[in-house]
C-alpha cells in the first residue's frame, strides 16, 4: 500500500517551504480561489510521474524567485527526493539515485481525477491511452520495455518512410508487427480483467448511487484498421507490406498501438451523444474501476482529486468518498469551501491552504 506519511514541498509554483504529515485515508484541503490546491495537486502527481499534467514548461512550476523546486516525501517504505532546476533534474530514493522514471511511478502509483487533465469518456485518445497505460504498467510492468521498444521501431519506420527509403523497411516492419501484439494484448487483457473486476456487485454499488440503471460498456479500440486482427503479428505485417507504397507517401504510420483508444457506450449509445453530466459520470465509474482493479492486484495506488464539488455534487461526492474510504486508500481532495457534510463520516483529515501556506484544521 503506498501512503505518503510526510510530504515537504518547497518553491513548486506558489508552495514555499510547506510541510505536512497526511493522514493514511482521506485527505481535504480547503482553500478559496488561487491559494494553491492545483498547485499541491500538481505537486503530489509530478511525484509520482515525475511530470505534469499542466505542462511541459519547467520554468512555470518553480516559483517566481527561485530557480529549482524540491519535492520530499516519505512514505510507508521509501524516502524519495526529487529535485529539479530547469538544466538539471536529481531524483532519489532511499538515497539511491535514480535512473528511470518508471521505478518512481511503480513505487508512488497515483491516479488523478481533475478537470484539467480532462475527462476520460468523450476525452481525447492520447487521454484514454495515459489511463490505460497507467493501470497496464502496474499490473504488468514488462509493458513498459514493449512500449518503448515499439516506439523506437515506430521511429525507424518513420525515417525510412521520410527518406523514401524501402529497403530496410521490412525488417522494420516484422518488428513492429511483433511489439505490437504484445502491446495489444496486454492491454485487451487489462480491459478484460478490468471488467471482470467490476462486474456483478461491485459495479452494482457504484452504478446504483450514481442512479444508472442503463448498461456502461467500453471497447478496446486498437489502433489498426478494422480488417487487421490486432492480436495477429502476421495480419499487421501482411498490412503493412501491402500498404507499403501508401505509406511511403504519408511519410509516416498513422496506425498501430500508438493511436490505441478506448470506446465508451452508454445503453449503446456512443460517448459522442452522452451529455457532459453523463460523461463526467462515466469517467469517474472508469476511474474508480481502474483504483479498484489495482487493489485488488495489490498496488494500492494513491489517488487525487481536484476541485471536487465544482464537479460534483454532494451526492456524488458521498458515494465516491464513502467508495475510496471502503478501499483503504490514501486519498488527497481539494475543495473550494468546507460545506462538506461527509467529512465528519470518514476518517478525514482537513487542510486549509491560504495564499500557499497549508494548515491542519485544528
Ligand atoms: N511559478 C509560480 N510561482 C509563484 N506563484 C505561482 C506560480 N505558478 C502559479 N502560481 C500561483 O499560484 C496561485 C495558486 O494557484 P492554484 O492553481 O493552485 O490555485 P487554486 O487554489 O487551485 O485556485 P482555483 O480554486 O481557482 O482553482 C495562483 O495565484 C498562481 O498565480
Ligand atoms: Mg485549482
Amino acid at each position: 500500500m503506498a501512503v505518503i506519511n510526510k510530504l515537504a514541498i518547497n518553491q513548486f509554483r506558489n508552495l514555499n517551504n510547506q510541510y505536512i504529515e497526511p493522514g493514511n485515508n482521506i485527505n481535504l484541503f480547503i482553500a478559496d480561489n488561487a491559494q494553491g490546491k492545483t498547485n499541491l495537486i500538481e505537486a503530489i502527481y509530478y511525484l509520482g510521474h515525475n511530470r505534469s499534467f499542466k505542462t511541459k514548461t519547467i520554468k512555470e512550476l518553480i516559483n517566481l524567485d527561485f530557480d529549482a523546486f524540491q519535492i520530499n516525501a516519505k512514505t510507508d517504505k521509501h524516502r524519495i527526493k526529487l529535485e529539479k532546476s530547469r538544466k538539471k533534474t536529481l531524483i532519489t530514493v532511499n538515497q539511491q539515485q535514480l535512473k528511470n522514471t518508471s521505478e518512481l511511478t511503480k513505487i508512488l502509483p497515483i491516479q488523478i481525477i481533475t478537470p484539467d487533465k480532462g475527462f476520460v469518456v468523450n476525452g481525447t485518445p492520447k487521454n484514454k491511452r495515459s489511463y490505460l497505460d497507467w493501470g497496464v504498467f502496474h499490473v504488468k510492468p514488462e509493458f513498459l520495455s514493449n512500449f518503448k521498444k515499439y516506439n523506437k521501431t515506430l521511429k525507424s519506420i518513420n525515417l525510412l518512410l521520410s527518406n523514401n527509403n524501402v529497403l530496410e523497411l521490412d525488417f522494420w516492419f516484422l518488428e513492429l508487427a511483433k511489439t505490437a501484439v504484445k502491446i495489444s494484448q496486454s492491454r485487451v487483457e487489462y480491459i478484460k480483467n478490468l471488467k471482470k473486476t467490476n462486474s456483478g456487485e461491485e459495479l452494482e454499488k457504484l452504478t446504483k448511487l450514481f442512479n444508472l440503471i442503463e448498461t456502461f460498456d467500453y471497447k478496446f479500440n486498437s489502433g489498426w484498421p478494422k480488417d487487421v486482427d490486432a492480436l495477429n503479428s502476421e495480419s499487421i505485417y501482411n498490412y503493412l507490406y501491402k500498404n507499403k507504397q501508401f505509406l511511403l507517401k504519408a511519410k509516416y504510420l498513422n496506425h498501430g498501438p500508438h493511436k490505441a483508444s478506448i470506446n465508451f457506450y452508454l445503453n449503446n449509445k456512443n460517448e459522442c451523444f452522452l451529455s457532459r453530466g453523463e460523461q463526467k459520470t462515466l469517467s469517474i465509474i472508469f476511474w474508480l474501476s481502474q483504483v479498484l482493479m489495482l487493489v485488488k492486484s495489490g498496488v494500492n495506488p494513491i489517488v487525487l482529486i481536484d476541485d471536487i464539488s465544482s464537479e460534483l455534487d454532494e451526492n456524488k461526492i458521498n458515494t465516491i468518498l464513502g467508495y475510496l474510504d471502503g478501499l483503504n486508500i490514501q486519498t488527497f481532495i481539494t475543495n473550494i469551501s468546507d460545506n462538506l457534510s461527509i467529512v465528519d463520516k470518514y476518517n478525514t483529515v482537513v487542510f486549509n491552504i491560504n495564499n500557499g501556506v497549508i494548515k491542519l484544521q485544528k
